[in-house]
């Protein structure tokens, strides 16, 4: 059977994201069969129905591409003041938009990670009710909170916590399996 296709959205734009910095870590993590490319969501303008309506924006026609593609997508999600990131909402409504909106029947796996000792506790519910409402189909458990972020990457990004890198290989493996459920 061909490679699952997993498609990594990372809703910080920062530079040293630990967001994007675990994401990468799923990379190493992945079960055999399934392989990751990481979407760009930073040169997404923001949502505008009229700009939908004149004729979408490349980025936005890749970025929707790119979702309607994937076997299954995973985020990796910062939380600003207890909900999602603006620039995560926004990749989130680009692709929702019908006709042949992408998030439908799509299989989703979610973590956060953040600085505080909560790992984003909140921010997850919050995506949850969007995605699920598109008809997405989140994965319910395992959920992964990386909280303290700054005490588990390195200086180079390397997620150096044992732990959480158990929880991630744990919420993969509970992917794959997710994936070829609703496939049935
Ligand atoms: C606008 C803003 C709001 C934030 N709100 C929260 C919050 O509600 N809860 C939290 O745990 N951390 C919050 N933080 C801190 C983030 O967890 C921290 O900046 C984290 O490193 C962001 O993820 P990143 O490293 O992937 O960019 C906030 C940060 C910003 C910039």
């Amino acid at each position: 059977m061909a490679d699952l296709r997993i498609l990594g959205v990372c809703g910080s734009l920062r530079k040293a994201s630990y967001n994007m910095a675990a994401l990468r870590a799923c990379n190493e993590l992945m079960p055999e069969g399934m392989s990751m490319k990481i979407a760009q969501i930073g040169d997404l303008p923001l949502f505008n129905q009229d700009v939908f309506d004149a004729g979408m924006p490349e980025a936005a026609k890749r970025f929707r591409a790119e979702v309607a593609e994937a076997d299954g997508v995973l985020i990796a999600s910062p939380e600003y003041n207890f909900s999602l990131s603006a620039a995560l909402k926004n990749a989130i409504d680009w692709a929702s938009r019908p006709p042949n909106q992408s998030w439908q029947d799509k299989p989703i796996a979610i973590f956060s990670c953040s600085g505080g000792p909560l790992g984003g506790a909140r921010v997850q519910y919050d995506l949850r009710r969007i995605l699920v409402q598109l008809w997405g189909h989140v994965l319910p458990r395992p959920e992964v909170f990386i909280g303290s972020a700054q005490t588990k990457f390195d200086a180079q990004g390397k997620l150096t916590d044992e732990t959480t890198r158990k929880f991630l290989a744990e919420l993969l493996a509970g992917f794959k399996v997710w994936i070829a459920r609703m496939k049935k």
